[in-house]
């Protein structure tokens, strides 16, 4: 007790993120004592609930164990709720009373998560700045996407919330960079002389980073609808890690030597064009099992006649002299054949081949889930009396190589970075508003113009027109490998 107070304030704490990430992140964090010793939670929402029933709620998310029994009491004393309007100036000064009179609010550290709906999140950050910013400790507000739908819009909400807090204050989550493998690949690329003198356009083919998940918007649509898959999962996730797997070696890891190099590789791109995407819709599977029989259209949240894409394929370059050439194709869909996030770099055809085309590019592969693992695709010679060849992997299976090592789930994390200060897994502004210049044409475009999705049957590969423009853009596909997660046994 004799620590600075800390107060963490959930907003929005009645709604889905809160109940589904939120309060179980939080309840981890204090569960494996990685919080600071005196720290309180209080949930605000216009909601008349109270405690126990967030409690219930949050019930199915928290993974409780039957030793944990005592902790977990523990865990929801620590709790408040406040109910109040996100308009209302005189709710949030209730709220900023009830914390100095009950959490030792004065003297507390401050930490805001909003996870609340667009519509609230600027009168809601100006009566937080009104009326509920720590007095004697520091202020911190986490937010979470969608940070505007176009360049516009993202600098308009960027604009407002430098107008009340510095960017040291504020914490724009993209939740993959809370991900072991995604952290992992500045210690691949800058721990280890092996891979840094390859790591060009002499040497690389093209770069695939893809996200595939398989199932549809689960009644989600209604949000879905109005975002898609690009401003989901493609402008965000996935250009982040382009950012990681292509930026220059930083002059320090300090968070904003990180941050101006991830600025400057993404300055280096154009905006993407219709040419170099593929989109796609889902579509019913007759013969597939519960959700696998509707498709996008058929989820009663989405609009008739919609036209946003479930699928997208893009091929971006980056005009630098080390990327000249590379093709990073970002490749995301709903409804697909598997699970899997990962980044595949394939390497040029050996040069001055002697073994009659047999040789395979090899391939180094950053499996980000389900099952993380690094491998790489080579060629060995067929083993035994033969001279033949044949393709193998060297295999980092991290279930087998760090058995006893328990990963923290993305949000541990980035929560815990936020109390400890570290924006080096968050998003700039600058960062955010390239982001937004890449890809603000192409969505124009394709509301301008209301282009057709392909559509795909839930639970396949997605579109073929997808396969074609990826071999078109210096990936080679052979299909004769298939990697094996080694066995942890
Ligand atoms: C979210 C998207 O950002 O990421 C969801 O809004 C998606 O549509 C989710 O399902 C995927 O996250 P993860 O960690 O399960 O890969």
């Amino acid at each position: 007790e004799s620590q600075c107070p800390h107060i963490l304030i959930v907003l929005g704490a009645s709604g889905d993120l809160a109940r589904k990430k939120i309060y179980p992140t939080i309840w981890w964090l204090f569960r494996d004592r990685l919080l600071p010793g005196n720290t309180k939670f209080y949930g605000y929402s216009r909601s008349a609930t109270t405690i126990p029933e967030i409690r219930a709620r949050c019930e199915e998310y928290m993974k409780v164990k039957p030793k944990e029994a005592e902790l977990y009491e523990q865990f929801w004393k620590l709790n408040k709720y406040v109910s109040g309007t996100y308009d209302s100036r005189s709710d949030f000064e209730k709220l900023n009373q009830e914390m100095n009179a009950n959490a030792n609010g004065r003297m507390a550290n401050r930490i805001f998560y909003l996870a609340l709906p667009p519509s609230v999140f600027e009168i809601v950050t100006v009566n937080l700045k009104q009326t509920c910013m720590a007095e004697k400790g520091w202020t911190r507000v986490i937010i979470e996407k969608p940070f505007g739908k176009d360049l516009e819009s993202s600098q308009k909400l960027s604009d407002h919330l430098a107008s009340l807090f510095t960017e040291q204050q504020v914490y724009r989550i993209d939740h993959y960079l809370g991900k072991e493998m995604v952290q992992n690949l500045m210690t691949l690329r800058f721990g280890n002389r092996v891979f840094a003198p390859t790591w060009n356009r002499d040497n690389i083919a093209s770069i695939q980073i893809s996200f595939k998940e398989p199932f549809g918007t689960q009644g989600r649509g209604g949000y879905f609808d109005e975002f898609g898959i690009i401003r989901d999962i493609m402008q965000n996730h996935l250009l982040q890690i382009l950012t990681l797997v292509a930026m220059e070696k930083p002059a320090s890891v300090l968070p904003d030597d990180i941050r101006n190099e991830k600025v400057k590789v993404l300055r280096s791109i154009k905006p993407l064009e219709l040419e170099d995407v593929v989109l796609g819709q889902y579509v019913a599977n007759p013969d597939g099992e519960g959700e696998a029989q509707l498709g996008y259209l058929d989820d009663k949240t989405v609009p008739d006649g919609s036209v946003t894409p479930t699928y997208a394929l893009g091929v971006l370059r980056i005009k630098n002299e080390r990327w000249d050439g590379v093709p990073f194709i970002l490749k995301c869909g709903k409804a697909l054949n598997e699970r899997k996030a990962e980044v595949r770099i394939q390497f040029k055809d050996v040069s001055g081949d002697i073994f009659e085309g047999k040789p395979k590019r090899n391939e180094l592969v950053i499996k980000v889930q389900p099952g993380e693992a690094l491998y790489v695709k080579l060629m060995v010679k067929t083993p035994g009396m033969a001279f033949d060849m044949e393709e193998t992997e060297l295999d980092l299976t991290y279930s087998n190589r760090y058995s006893n090592i328990k990963l923290p789930d993305a949000y541990e994390r980035l929560i815990l970075d936020v109390f400890c200060g570290s924006q080096m897994h968050f998003v700039r502004s600058d960062e955010l508003s390239e982001a937004w210049r890449i890809f603000t044409p192409l969505l124009h475009r394709i509301e301008r113009e209301r282009i057709r999705p392909i559509p795909y049957v839930y639970g396949s590969r997605g579109p073929k027109e997808a396969d074609e423009l990826v071999a078109k853009n210096n990936f080679a596909y052979s299909g004769s490998y298939k990697w094996k997660p080694m066995d942890s046994s």
